[in-house]
């Protein structure tokens, strides 16, 4: 795969993130099946804009328990390709989250700046448990340390665009996970 402006090299095939979301649905299934019975209320999906927003729908639809699905977006990087660190603000949270089971849906850990600024935003919301879920995982990269219930993948500190992934606004149509080289 090419394009006019940096080269992209295939790092996670579409089949696999396919077969990778079905493990994770099942297990989040089986995870929170009894947890939904005793309140009698859904599990909350709050996915982070825009980045989650095809991992979600995928994962939704491999869920067999019922779900609410909610987004918030995150003032984030820009266009540039790392965390710049910079405060951020929590844009869109509207539902009552009070007593509800939450799984925070993210496309990427990075730094966890990004996931430990949104837990502690969502603590004032009193939710009755805070679980997190993302695709990929970018350990090594990790500045602060926040706690992932759920891993698709690790991946090398490298930047990575594809699957709801972009670098600039761009490649989050492809199908599957790319490195992007920065360098021609
Ligand atoms: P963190 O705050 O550094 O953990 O970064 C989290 C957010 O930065 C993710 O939700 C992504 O939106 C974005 N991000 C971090 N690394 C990448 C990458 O390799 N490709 C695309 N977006 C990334
Ligand atoms: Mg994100």
């Amino acid at each position: 795969m090419s394009n006019d402006d940096f080269p992209l090299k295939e790092l996670i095939s579409a089949d696999r993130i396919g077969k990778r979301v079905v493990e994770l649905a099942h297990r989040i299934s089986r995870d929170y099946c009894t947890t939904s019975n005793e309140t009698g209320k859904p599990l909350v999906l709050l996915g982070v804009m825009k980045g989650s927003f095809m991992f979600l729908s995928d994962l939704a639809r491999a869920l067999s328990i019922p779900v609410e699905i909610e987004f918030v977006a995150i003032t984030s990087y820009g266009d540039e390709l790392a965390s710049s660190g910079s405060p951020r603000t929590v844009v869109g949270m509207s539902v009552p989250l009070e007593g509800r089971d939450v799984l925070v849906v993210e496309d990427i850990v990075d730094s966890g700046r990004t996931l430990e600024f949104l837990l502690e935003y969502l603590k004032t919301f009193r939710a009755r448990t805070i679980a997190t879920c993302t695709l990929l995982n970018k350990s090594e990269a990790r500045v602060v340390s926040v706690p992932v219930d759920y891993i698709g993948f690790a991946v090398p500190p490298q930047f990575v665009v594809g699957y709801g992934l972009d670098a600039a606004g761009r490649y989050r149509e492809l199908n599957a996970i790319h490195t992007l080289e920065t360098r021609k």
